[in-house]
């Protein structure tokens, strides 16, 4: 169950259609003054995706790894894709001891549409149709606009935009078909802030979310829902190959944030796990910021 830091019960049974009014009594948590709520401690909110099949792509390591996590806590039958096929299966493995129904790793290069195909020939042979996909992937080369090549610019559509397309046109219409979807990008705050050192990630991340907002409004009849998140700081292998694997540099990354630090990839994935989940039917098209507060914009 996902970790939302107040109590949540249902008042109907946790089952029914998709457009079933549920109600539900919250009860703030509140800590003692000084106490802290532990991260990713109090999991009350139960999402209703109990053997759902979600993909994770990029789920070897992590946002992807934990989001994978968060999702098994919640019973799905978890596919997990990315190169390292070792790392996978170490992912599996504590997804099933966290509760997931079944959990399998796939071999998965983002940039090799040939891989793509056989990635998703397997997970559905292992479990049918996806239910919920999770788009993600590898961050691009570091740049400037100026310092970027026309290859550099070909590699980064491929891995970020191209990618994501394939995987698309390849699920979604089975969720159509099934009248069930949830679709989840992890991109960047550079989606709403561009950052003049990752020219790349503003142009290829910014076009897909725009592609996910026009299919959005395309398959909300048919209980498909299709979010982005726009991610801040978290540490990961990731951020320390922007920003050096020192904790002097993690302190500077962290003390340009609101919030006064850097995130762990446990406090990204639960709000994304609650936009797989049932609990999110009503939210769609949106661009969601977790980022302690970087973006300024008053939308952001
Ligand atoms: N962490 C942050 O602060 C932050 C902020 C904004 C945006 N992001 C973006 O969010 C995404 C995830 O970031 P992260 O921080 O979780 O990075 P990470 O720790 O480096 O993990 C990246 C994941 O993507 C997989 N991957 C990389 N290239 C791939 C490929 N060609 N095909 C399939 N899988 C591939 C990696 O697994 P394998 O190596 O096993 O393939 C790994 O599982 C990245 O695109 C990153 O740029 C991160």
């Amino acid at each position: 169950m996902v970790s939302l830091g107040y109590r949540l019960r249902a008042s109907v049974p946790a089952t029914g259609p998709e457009y079933q009014t549920r109600r539900f009594e919250a009860r703030a948590l509140a800590p003692s003054e000084g106490q802290e709520l532990p991260i990713g401690s109090k999991a009350q909110m139960d999402l209703n995706i109990r053997g759902r099949v979600a993909l994770v792509a990029g789920a070897s390591a992590g946002l992807g790894e934990a989001v994978a996590l968060a999702l098994a806590r919640e019973g799905v039958r978890l596919a997990v894709a990315a190169r390292r096929i070792d790392r996978l299966e170490a992912v599996a493995a504590r997804a099933k001891q966290l509760g997931a129904a079944d959990a399998r790793g796939f071999s998965l290069d983002l940039t090799d549409p040939a891989s793509i195909a056989a990635m998703l020939d397997g997970v559905r042979s292992a479990f049918g149709d996806v239910d919920i996909v999770v788009l993600n992937g590898g961050g691009p080369k570091p740049g400037r606009f100026t310092d970027l090549t026309i290859d550099d610019w070909d590699g980064a559509y491929r891995l970020l935009l191209r990618s994501m397309l394939v995987l698309l046109d390849a699920l979604v219409p089975a969720m159509r078909a099934n009248g069930w979807g949830r679709i989840v990008a992890l991109t960047s705050t550079s989606v709403k802030q561009p950052m003049e050192t990752l020219a790349l990630s503003n142009v290829f991340r910014t076009a897909l979310v725009s592609a996910l907002r026009t299919l959005a409004d395309q398959v909300a009849r048919d209980g498909v829902t299709v979010n982005s998140i726009a991610t801040g700081r978290v540490d990961t292998d990731r951020l320390r190959s922007l920003y050096g694997d020192d904790q002097a540099k993690m302190r500077e990354a962290g003390a340009g944030v609101p919030i006064g630090r850097v995130a762990q990839p446990e406090e990204f994935a639960p709000l994304v796990a609650f936009l797989c989940g049932q609990a999110a039917s009503y939210v769609t098209g949106q661009t969601i910021s977790i980022d302690g507060g970087l973006t300024r914009g008053l939308f952001g």
